[in-house]
Formats: C-alpha cells, sequence, structure tokens
C-alpha cells in the first residue's frame, strides 16, 4: 500500500479539494509523519508557569519520543529524551513534579537536572572505570526556545528558530491566551484517548460546518446556541507551514457595540466565559497586542502539526499521535493568576464542561473521529477520496493595511485545505532546506 501511495505522489489534490483518505490509517505513513513532521517541527512542550523553580518538571512528547521538561540549576529549561542511556528505561515516570536528578529505576544510573550523567552503580568493580560517563548523558531535543511563556523544542537542528517558524499567524494564535498578561496553566493536565488518527482531530478544529449536527444535544440542554454552534460570520488566516486560524470572526460593527457598552476595560470577573474572551477582546492592551484583525478573530488557532487553541484563548490542547489509529488529547486550561479561588474553580468547571475527557462536546466529536479513522482502513472505503472542497474558489484573501491577511466568509473548509496541503508539502520533503525552499507562502486573492 505504501509504495502505491508514494507513487501517486499527491493524497491531496489541491486543484480538486480530494483527499486519499488511507493518510489517516497507513502505518507506514505514520512512520514518515513522525520523522518528517514531528521530529521536524517545533513542538509546544509545556508552559513556564508548570515549571517555575530549579528542579521542576513536566514529561511530554515529540510525536512517540518522550521528553522531560525540567528547569535546571541555571534557571535554564531543558528537554530531555526520557530514556536511560544504559538499556533505555524511562528514567521520569511522574507527570509532572520536583527533583534533584534523575534515577534510573532498573540498575541505578543517576542524571543531572541538565541531563549529566552522574553516576554508574559498580563504576570501578565491574566496568573497571571503562567508560566515558561524559558520552553518556540524556539525550537533549536539537533545540529548545519561549515564545511568551510558552516552550516549544524541536528534534531538528536545522530547523529555523522558533519565531520564524510561527510566523505571525503561529504568533498570533499563542498571543490570544497570552495577551491576558499574567497567567498560570491549572495544574493537572486532563488527558484522554480516541481512536482517531490525529489528523482527524485536527481537522474538526476549524469545522463550524459539523456543530449543529454532532452537538445537537448540547443545544438541546442549554450549553449553547444556534448561533455558538453555527456562526455565519466566519474568519480564516491562514500562516506558512500550516499554522491556521479558522471560526467565527467578530464584526468591526460588533466590536465598537462592544466597547460602547464596555469601555477598554479587562473584565472585573471570570465568572462569564462571554465576558472573560469578547470583553477582553476590546481592551487596548488587546487590540495593541492582536492587532486589529487578530483582535476579532474568535476563531480556533492551530500551530502546525497538532497544537489547538481554544476559542477565547481559555485551553489549549495537543493532539498526541499514539500510532495512526489512535490519539491522546492533553487539555492545558490557562487562568488569570488574579483571580480569587471561587472564580478559578467556577471556571475551571465550566471549560472543563465543554471539552477533555468529562467535555460534552468531545464525547460527541471522539465517537465521529473514531468512527472516521477506522472506515479509511477498509478496502473500498478506504479507496474512495475524501471530499474537502467546500467553498474552494469562491472567497478571497484580503489584504489588510496591517498586513494581517485574511478570508472573510461563511462556513468553509479553508483551514482543513490548508492543513492538508501543508502536511503534504512537509511530507515531501527531505529537510528543513527543502521545506523552507518549497513550501506554500500564505495565499493571496481568489482562493
Ligand atoms: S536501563 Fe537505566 S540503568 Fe540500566
Ligand atoms: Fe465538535
Amino acid at each position: 500500500m505504501r509504495n502505491k501511495l508514494i507513487a501517486n505522489d499527491s493524497w491531496y489534490n489541491v486543484e480538486t479539494g480530494l483527499l486519499d483518505r488511507r493518510i489517516f490509517s497507513d502505518p507506514d505513513l505514520y512512520q514518515e509523519e513522525l520523522k518528517n513532521i514531528f521530529a521536524r517541527a517545533w513542538n509546544f512542550i509545556c508552559h513556564d508557569s508548570q515549571i517555575p523553580e530549579a528542579g521542576d518538571y513536566f514529561r511530554s512528547y515529540i510525536g512517540e519520543d518522550e521528553v522531560i521538561a525540567v528547569r535546571d540549576r541555571k534557571q535554564q529549561v531543558q528537554v530531555l529524551l526520557n530514556s536511560c542511556s544504559h538499556r533505555g528505561n524511562t528514567v521520569c515516570r511522574a507527570d509532572q513534579g520536583n527533583t534533584r536528578s534523575f534515577f534510573c529505576s532498573y540498575h541505578g544510573w543517576n542524571y543531572d537536572l541538565d541531563g549529566t550523567l552522574l553516576a554508574i552503580p559498580g563504576y570501578e568493580d565491574f566496568y573497571r572505570s571503562d567508560i566515558d560517563k561524559t558520552e553518556w548523558g540524556l539525550q537533549k531535543a536539537a533545540k529548545v526556545s519561549n515564545y511568551k511563556g510558552f516552550v516549544f523544542a524541536t528534534l531538528d537542528e536545522d530547523a529555523p528558530s522558533l519565531e520564524a517558524y510561527l510566523g505571525w499567524v503561529g504568533r498570533l494564535g499563542i498571543d490570544q491566551i497570552a495577551f491576558r498578561g499574567d497567567i498560570e496553566v491549572v495544574d493537572g493536565i486532563q488527558k484522554n484517548r480516541v481512536q482517531c488518527n490525529w489528523k482527524i482531530a485536527v481537522d474538526n478544529l476549524f469545522d463550524w460546518y459539523h456543530p449543529k449536527v454532532s452537538h445537537g444535544s448540547a443545544m438541546d440542554i442549554g450549553i449553547a446556541t444556534n448561533a455558538d454552534m453555527h456562526p455565519m460570520n466566519q474568519m480564516v488566516i491562514l500562516g506558512e507551514y500550516g499554522h491556521a486560524i479558522g471560526g467565527p470572526g467578530l464584526s468591526e460593527e460588533s466590536q465598537l457595540k462592544i466597547v460602547k457598552e464596555h469601555g477598554h476595560k479587562k473584565p472585573t470577573s471570570a465568572y462569564d466565559r462571554k465576558e472573560y474572551t469578547d470583553i477582553w477582546r476590546a481592551t487596548d492592551q488587546a487590540r495593541e497586542t492582536l492587532g486589529p484583525v487578530g483582535v476579532r478573530s474568535r476563531g480556533h488557532p492551530n500551530i502546525f502539526p497538532n497544537f489547538w487553541i481554544t476559542l477565547g484563548g481559555t485551553q489549549a490542547c495537543l493532539r498526541i499521535p499514539k500510532g495512526p489509529l489512535e490519539t491522546e488529547l492533553w487539555w492545558f486550561t490557562f487562568v488569570d493568576k488574579s483571580i480569587p479561588p471561587e472564580a478559578r474553580r467556577e471556571f475551571v468547571r465550566g471549560v472543563s464542561h465543554i471539552f477533555g475527557p468529562a467535555g460534552l462536546l468531545e464525547q460527541d466529536d471522539g465517537e465521529n473521529w473514531a468512527h472516521s479513522t477506522r472506515a479509511s482502513i477498509g478496502t473500498l472505503t478506504g479507496a474512495r477520496p475524501a471530499v474537502i472542497s467546500m467553498g474552494q474558489g469562491h472567497d478571497q484573501v484580503v489584504e489588510d493595511p496591517s498586513g494581517q491577511s485574511h478570508i472573510n466568509t461563511v462556513v468553509n473548509e479553508h483551514g482543513q485545505r490548508w492543513t492538508y496541503r501543508s502536511w503534504q508539502e512537509w511530507m515531501k520533503a527531505d529537510s528543513w532546506d527543502s521545506l523552507m525552499r518549497n513550501h506554500s507562502k500564505a495565499p493571496e486573492g481568489k482562493i
């Protein structure tokens, strides 16, 4: 199957918007993704607030490589591969915590916070002092960088700088959370697994076509309104390397109305999610950071490949691949450090009812993603392409004087098309150099 797919040289046809559905289940393609996409990209690892002190660590993933983000004694954040140099055992099993060193539970090799190998039991008696400890520290990510408190790492030393990688669209995605100022991640990342390919879960975050159908029961019980679930004003922003933002856009008139009612002031309460998102966006601080278009984008940013920031920037989700047919979702909730404990509890409870393992919406979604993935395995069903052509050729990229080019439209599949197109470019590139030379620039004109 692999040869046939690769011989086609095109899993996604940019002209027709048709997609080879086998990209959701082919095991060989999955291995290529780990190498060509996850190992090459800048991956979100954790937020600064999760590891504030020396010795604080947080365990995460780059593709299927398990990593430990740890603040070392010099206050530098290290991203270490969680695999002992002796036989490969993991040296850190807890999700997060504080430690003085990483001690391997198998034979007792012990590593410092920066990955240096400190001690080998039996170094003199068994190894006869004949092993160079300096060669056998923990492996490290090739580069670690931080944008506004968000720690990213890449396994590829040829990757461009994090800022260049993110570009203005990726940065805007993170700014949607960071503009609030002093924020922190609520302890206890919510995790659950769905039997779906990771790309189906990414595809869905741009999908404003499904809510009215998939989440009909949520509307029935009043958790969301028809306007929330099927907003007609859509704004799409496409950036280099596959970053994109898709979803509702606030019109200038609507935003002026909010400013008129509430002024340019930070909201006084976090109880009301609408207040927390829309009113905060009317502040001078938000306008300055997000820009004249960004401040009206209420859509879902995805930092390619798999880091989704939710509407209003209150939560973020990593879609971590666990084989071609399974994805683990990690939910990070961000709060303003200054909100009182009761409001914080109420806020966390509110967002957990929407997404995450207890989230009403994600339970609907997960089932559809799993069944869509399952059908991509079939001989006949897998061979029929998926249709990603909604609205193709009917919209226009608006060049804003601020440089924030965007598309104003109705419900659409621009975000998904951009994701698959970029995915294909990443898969075909054999190095960062070729990806930088051959990737699509942000589109202009008719789209
Ligand atoms: S595997 Fe870690 S000490 Fe042997
Ligand atoms: Fe959904």
